[in-house]
C-alpha cells in the first residue's frame, strides 16, 4: 500500500493519488519518443512527484536539473549553472552504474569536460570567461544523444522549475534546447514549471524570433483537486497511517487548504507526527504554509522590487477584485494617481508568477487559500 502523507516528492506510482490520466499521458509521450514535454501546474500541485515517479516507471536513464536552486536569486551566473549541470550529471552517472563508465567515455571529447579522477564514473565541467574555457553544452548533448542511440535507449533530461533558467545571465538555454530538439534524437526533455506564465515566456514556442519557435511540445496539465477528491485523498491518507478522523474535520481541512495536494499532504504529515488530526494540527500546518508562501513572495520581490505588489495582494486577500478596484487600492495606499500601464504590468507579473489568477469575466483573485491567508497578514511581515 502507498503512503501519501510524506513530505518528500513521490517517486513511485503507488504513492501517487489521482492524476492517472496525466501519468499515462506523460508515460506514453515518453514511450513515443516525444522530444519536448511540459508539466504545468501551480505550486504544490504535484509536478515533481509526477515527473519522478513517471521517470522511474519509464526506466530510461534520466538527468534532473532542479531550477529551485535558483529560486531566491534574481540572477544566476553562468558558472552557477555549470556547477548545477555538473552535479546533476554526476548524480545521473552514479545512479546509472552499469552505463556510467560508457557515458563518461563518450563524453570525454567534449570541450570543457574532463572525467574526474577516482573509481566511480564522474565528470567535471570547466567554466571560464572565454567561450573556449567553458563547457560546450550543445556538444555535450550531441555526445549524450549519440551514446543513448548506441545503447538503444534515450536519455531524459528533466528541467524542474524550468522558468528559473531564464535568469542565467548572458546565456539562453532555450537555444541549446532547440538544437537538441532538432538534432539529438537520443535525448528527450521534460520541463516543469509552477510559474506557468514565466515558463511560457522562457520557452516562447509561439514567438517567431525565439529559438524554440514552432517546436511542438506535449503539455501535461495538473489542476487542483476538487472538493470530493480532496476529501477522498485525506480519507485514504489517514487510513494508511491508521489515524481515525471525523468526517467533519476532513471537510474543514479540504475547505481551508482547498484542492492543493501539497498543502493537504503537509496537514496529513503534521497529523501523522501527532497521531491525531485536531484543530491545533491544522493551525500549525497553515502557519507553516503561510511561512513558505511569504518566503516565495519575498523571492518574487527580489526580482520585481515594488511595494505596490503587496498592496495588490492585500486587497485581493479580501476577495476577488476588478482591475479598476485594484488600481484604486494601490492609489489609496500611495495617495497618488498611478498610470494604467503600470497597474497592468504589476498584475501581469503577479499572474505570471502564479500568485494571482484572472478569471474569464476579467476579475482577479488569489487562487491558493494559503497565499490569501498570508496576504491578509501581510506578506512581507509573515515570518
Ligand atoms: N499525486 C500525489 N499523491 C500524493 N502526494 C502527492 C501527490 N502529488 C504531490 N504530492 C505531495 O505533495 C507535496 C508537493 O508535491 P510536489 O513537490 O511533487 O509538487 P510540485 O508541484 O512539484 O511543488 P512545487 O511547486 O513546490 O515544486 C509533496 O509533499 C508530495 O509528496
Ligand atoms: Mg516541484
Amino acid at each position: 500500500m502507498g503512503m501519501y502523507f510524506d513530505e518528500a516528492p513521490k517517486t513511485e506510482r503507488k504513492d501517487i493519488f489521482n492524476y492517472s490520466e496525466q501519468f499515462e499521458k506523460l508515460l506514453s509521450s515518453l514511450s513515443e519518443g516525444r522530444r519536448l514535454i511540459t508539466i504545468e501546474g501551480r505550486r504544490r500541485t504535484g509536478k515533481t512527484s509526477l515527473l519522478l515517479s513517471c521517470l522511474n516507471e519509464f526506466g530510461h536513464p534520466y538527468v534532473v536539473l532542479d531550477g529551485r536552486a535558483f529560486s531566491s536569486s534574481p540572477q544566476v551566473r553562468r558558472e552557477e549553472f555549470v556547477e548545477l549541470l555538473e552535479d546533476s550529471l554526476n548524480a545521473f552517472l552514479k545512479r546509472e552504474r552499469r552505463l556510467g563508465a560508457k557515458v563518461v567515455d563518450a563524453l570525454k571529447h567534449v570541450q570543457g569536460l574532463e572525467p574526474s579522477a577516482g573509481t566511480t564514473a564522474g565528470i567535471s565541467l570547466r567554466w571560464g570567461p572565454k567561450p573556449r574555457d567553458t563547457v560546450n553544452i550543445s556538444t555535450l548533448l550531441d555526445a549524450l544523444s549519440e551514446e543513448a542511440v548506441k545503447q538503444k535507449t534515450t536519455f531524459v533530461i528533466a528541467l524542474d522549475e524550468a522558468q528559473e533558467f531564464r535568469k542565467i545571465m548572458r546565456y539562453d538555454l532555450t537555444s541549446v534546447l532547440a538544437h537538441a530538439y532538432d538534432y539529438c534524437r537520443g535525448v528527450q526533455f521534460v520541463v516543469t514549471g509552477s510559474e506557468i506564465g514565466m515558463l511560457h515566456k522562457f520557452l516562447r514556442v509561439d514567438d517567431p524570433k525565439a529559438p524554440l519557435y514552432a517546436r511542438a511540445a506535449v503539455r501535461v496539465e495538473l489542476p487542483g483537486l476538487d472538493a470530493d477528491k480532496a476529501k477522498e485523498y485525506l480519507r485514504q491518507g489517514f487510513a494508511q497511517i491508521r489515524v481515525r478522523v471525523a468526517d467533519e474535520m476532513l471537510e474543514k481541512v479540504s475547505q481551508r487548504f482547498d484542492g492543493v495536494i501539497g498543502w493537504l499532504t503537509y496537514c496529513g504529515f503534521k497529523a501523522r507526527e501527532e497521531k491525531e488530526l485536531g484543530e491545533r494540527t491544522v493551525e500549525e500546518a497553515a502557519r507553516l504554509a503561510r511561512r513558505m508562501v511569504a518566503a516565495e513572495f519575498r523571492s518574487f520581490l527580489g526580482l520585481y522590487r515594488s511595494d505596490r505588489y503587496e498592496a495588490i495582494m492585500k486587497s485581493l486577500a479580501g476577495g476577488s477584485r476588478t482591475w479598476a478596484q485594484l488600481k484604486k487600492a494601490v492609489e489609496a495606499e500611495e495617495g497618488m494617481a498611478i498610470g494604467q500601464s503600470e497597474i497592468t504590468k504589476l498584475l501581469s507579473n503577479l499572474e505570471d508568477a502564479g500568485f494571482v489568477a484572472k478569471s474569464d469575466d476579467g476579475a482577479y483573485a488569489i487562487p491558493d487559500p494559503m497565499v490569501s491567508e498570508a496576504a491578509l497578514r501581510g506578506l512581507s511581515r509573515t515570518a
